[in-house]
């Protein structure tokens, strides 16, 4: 059995607006330590004995950058570049197409943008893929969470969603290659856009199991994320 990994980098981080208007390029490639947030999620996979070749979606104008990054740091065994699409979904799903995976091999997909993912973590990730077939990381919520109905001025609460039923999805998500191929096939034929690899699932019925996620893998969005991440890295 094989491990392959995908790591969507195709982003333009607009959420980051404020700093990229600045002329700053999108926030996979801001620098966290001294090292572009994209290698450190790259080095963080490499680290686990087990993951046998990491695929990362970057944007056609982007690839030379990624690939020279790569090459800087010394990157250039177990690793493929390919190029994203216009939404995460369509990233993920160029790079699958790409995996020369056999149907029990597994597929984790993880965000570039959480770059303090812990080895331990992939493992875990990792074996609850062996034992339940999908499996995401995802951290219990800690505000009360509303659902709204959004206005003119903002939004109008319509219920509240009893906070213990539920989880803040993380990445990686893990799926046997077969089910996770099923999974996007359909969605594509269907024309169903998620925003994680879960909901592909989920949608087929499948039971997705939670491996319990960890404060410091948060995915850098916003301005404030990046001094954030320094601090954790620092710790
Ligand atoms: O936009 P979001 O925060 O969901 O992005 C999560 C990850 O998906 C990021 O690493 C981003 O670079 C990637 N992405 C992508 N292709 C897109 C949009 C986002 O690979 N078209």
């Amino acid at each position: 059995m094989q491990v392959f990994v995908i790591l969507p980098a195709a982003g333009l981080g607009t959420r980051m607006a404020p700093v990229s208007a600045g002329g700053q390029p999108p926030k996979q490639f801001l620098e966290l330590g001294g090292q572009p947030i994209l290698i450190l999620s790259v080095r963080a996979f490499l680290t686990v004995p087990s993951i046998s070749h990491i695929f990362v979606a970057a944007r056609a104008s982007e690839m030379s950058r990624v690939q020279e990054q790569l090459q800087k740091h010394g990157l250039t065994s177990r690793i493929s570049l390919v190029e994203g699409g216009d939404t995460r979904q369509e990233s993920v799903h160029n790079a699958l197409e790409q995996i020369p995976a056999n149907e029990d091999d597994i597929v984790l997909v993880h965000d570039a943008v959480r770059p303090l993912i812990e080895p331990a973590l992939i493992e875990r990730t990792i074996e609850a893929v062996q034992k339940h077939q999908a499996a995401i990381v995802a951290l219990p919520a800690i505000d009360t969470i509303k659902q709204v109905e959004r206005t003119a001025d903002g939004a109008i609460i319509t219920s509240t969603i009893p906070r213990e039923r539920i989880v803040m999805a993380q990445t990686p998500q893990g799926f046997r290659y077969s089910l996770l191929r099923r999974a996007m096939d359909s969605a594509v034929a269907a024309g169903f856009v998620g925003t994680d690899e879960a909901s592909l699932a989920e949608r087929l019925g499948v039971e997705v199991a939670v491996v319990p996620g960890s404060p410091r893998n948060f995915k850098i969005t916003q301005p404030g994320d990046l001094a954030l991440a320094e601090f954790y890295l620092k710790g």
